[in-house]
C-alpha cells in the first residue's frame, strides 16, 4: 500500500519529461549549478503570489516579508521591490538586510533574547524594535542614551487569544514571546516619555494556519484588542503589525488557504475600523506564504536498494537540508510533502518506494510508501515546498555533507 504524497504546489511545468521551474530544465539548472542537492526558486511564483496577496488584500493594509523563511541574498533582493516592511530575527538578518540596501526605516526587530550587542547596531541604524519585555525596553532605552541615538521602539504583544489551527502558536497564555497585553499601556507610557520614537504594537499570533476563519478571527481579535490599548495608552498607535499566520498545503488532503475570503472579511475590519486606529499604518508580515511554494529542493539518487522486499531510493539530500519534509521541524505524525522524480516529472507510478536521505538516522526520511515512476541511480528527485524553512532552518553541519546549492531562476 502506498501513502499519498502532498500536493504539488501550481506553476510547475514539464519540459522533455522533466520537471521545469521557469522554463528551465531541473537537469539544467543542476548542470549550471554544478552539483546536487540543490534548492531553486522561482521568481515568477514569489512575484505571482505577491500579486495574488495585493489583489486580495485592502491597500491600506502593508505586507512585510519575514526574512528569517528564505534570507538568501537574492530571494530578499527580488521581495524588495515588491514588499513593504521586512522582519528581521538576528543582527545577522540586520547586517544582511542593510547590506542589500534595506533602508532602516522599512526594518523590523522582533524575537525574544536580544543581546545588547544585537540593540546597539539595530538602534544605530535606526530600524524598529518590536520588544519583547519591559526588561529588553530597558536596556534599549539604555543604549538609545549611550550612544545618542533615539530607538524607534513598538511593543510585541502577547494577547489572550491564540491562532486557532495553528501549526505554531505565538499567543494567548504563557509565552516567553512579546508582553502580556494588560502591561502594555504601561510600558507604552514609559517609553512614550522616555522620548523614544514610540512606533506602535506588533502582534504575531502564530504560524501555518490554512484555515481562513481562523485568521481572520484572529485579525479581528488584533484589531479589537489594538483599539483598547491606544485607548488606554492615551496616545495614537502609530502603525500596527497584525503578524500573518498564512499557511500553505504541504501535505496530502491539505486544502489551500482561502486568500479570497480573508481579503474580503479584511474590507469588511478595515471599513468599520475602531476610531483609535484611524489613522494606523496596519501591516502583515508574512514567510512562508510568500516564499514556500516557490522553492523546489532538487536532489539525485545514488543508490537504489532492496531490503526485506522494501525499495530504497538513497538520494544524495536529506534531513541537513530538508528537515520539515523529513518531518522532523514541528511535526507530530510524519506525512509525505509533495515529492516527485524530477527527470520523469509526468511519467505514471509503476512501484512504491521509500525515498531517504544520505544521512545514516533512520529520522532521514524524504517520501515514505511513495508511488512514483520507476527511477534508477542518476535520476533526480524534486521535494517541493522547499522555499521556506529549508536550507536556513536544516542542520546543514551534521555529518559534514555541508550547504545545499541555491539558485533563483
Ligand atoms: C515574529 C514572527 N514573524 C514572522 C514569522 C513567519 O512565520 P511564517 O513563515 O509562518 O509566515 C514568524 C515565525 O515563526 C515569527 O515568529
Amino acid at each position: 500500500m502506498s501513502k499519498p504524497l502532498g500536493p504539488i504546489p501550481h506553476g510547475f511545468g514539464e519540459r522533455d519529461g522533466e520537471l521545469a521551474i521557469d522554463g528551465h530544465r531541473a537537469s539544467d539548472l543542476v548542470t549550471q549549478a554544478g552539483r546536487t542537492p540543490l534548492f531553486v526558486y522561482s521568481r515568477s511564483l514569489l512575484s505571482a503570489r505577491m500579486a495574488a496577496l495585493r489583489a486580495a488584500l485592502p491597500a491600506r493594509i502593508g505586507v512585510n516579508y519575514a526574512i528569517k523563511a528564505n534570507p538568501h541574498r537574492d530571494v530578499i533582493t527580488h521581495i524588495m521591490p515588491l514588499a513593504d516592511g521586512f522582519d528581521i530575527a538576528s543582527a545577522g538578518e540586520l547586517r544582511l538586510a542593510l547590506s542589500l540596501g534595506l533602508e532602516p526605516e522599512r526594518i523590523s526587530f522582533a524575537g525574544p533574547g536580544k543581546r545588547d550587542e544585537e540593540l546597539e547596531p539595530a538602534i544605530a541604524a535606526g530600524v524598529t524594535l518590536n520588544c519583547e519585555s519591559e526588561g529588553e525596553a530597558a536596556r534599549a532605552l539604555a543604549i538609545g542614551q549611550r550612544i545618542g541615538a533615539t530607538p524607534r521602539i513598538a511593543i510585541r504583544v502577547n494577547p489572550d487569544f491564540e491562532l486557532k489551527g495553528s501549526g505554531m502558536k505565538m499567543g494567548g497564555g504563557a509565552k516567553p514571546f512579546g508582553v502580556d497585553a494588560e502591561r502594555v499601556p504601561d510600558l507604552a507610557r514609559q517609553i512614550l516619555s522616555s522620548g523614544a520614537k514610540w512606533r506602535g504594537l506588533h502582534i504575531f499570533t502564530g504560524s501555518q494556519t490554512l484555515s481562513a476563519n481562523a485568521i481572520v478571527e484572529a485579525q479581528a481579535n488584533i484589531l479589537k484588542l489594538s483599539a483598547q490599548l491606544a485607548d488606554q495608552i492615551g496616545e495614537p498607535v502609530p502603525k500596527l503589525n497584525m503578524g500573518g499566520g498564512f499557511g500553505i498545503p504541504y501535505f496530502p488532503r491539505d486544502v489551500p488557504l482561502d486568500l479570497e475570503a480573508v481579503g474580503s472579511a479584511l474590507h469588511g475590519l478595515i471599513a468599520d475600523l475602531p476610531a483609535p486606529l484611524a489613522e494606523t499604518d496596519l501591516c502583515l508580515e508574512l514567510g512562508r506564504y510568500l516564499v514556500g511554494e516557490a522553492g523546489v529542493y532538487v536532489c539525485r539518487i545514488v543508490d537504489r536498494k532492496v531490503s526485506h522486499g522494501v525499495t530504497y531510493l538513497v538520494t544524495d539530500g536529506g534531513l541537513h537540508h530538508q528537515l520539515a519534509a523529513s518531518g522532523n521541524f514541528g511535526t507530530v505524525v510524519r506525512r509525505n510533502y509533495p515529492v516527485a522524480i524530477a527527470s520523469k516529472m509526468g511519467a505514471a507510478p509503476e512501484e512504491t518506494v521509500n525515498v531517504v536521505g544520505c544521512l545514516c538516522t533512520p529520522l532521514d526520511r524524504l517520501a515514505d510508501d511513495a508511488a512514483l515512476p520507476r527511477a534508477e541511480v542518476g535520476d533526480l528527485v524534486a521535494v517541493f515546498c522547499a522555499g521556506a524553512y529549508g536550507a536556513s532552518a536544516s542542520p546543514s553541519a551534521f555529518l559534514g555533507h555541508g550547504p545545499a546549492a541555491e539558485v533563483l531562476v
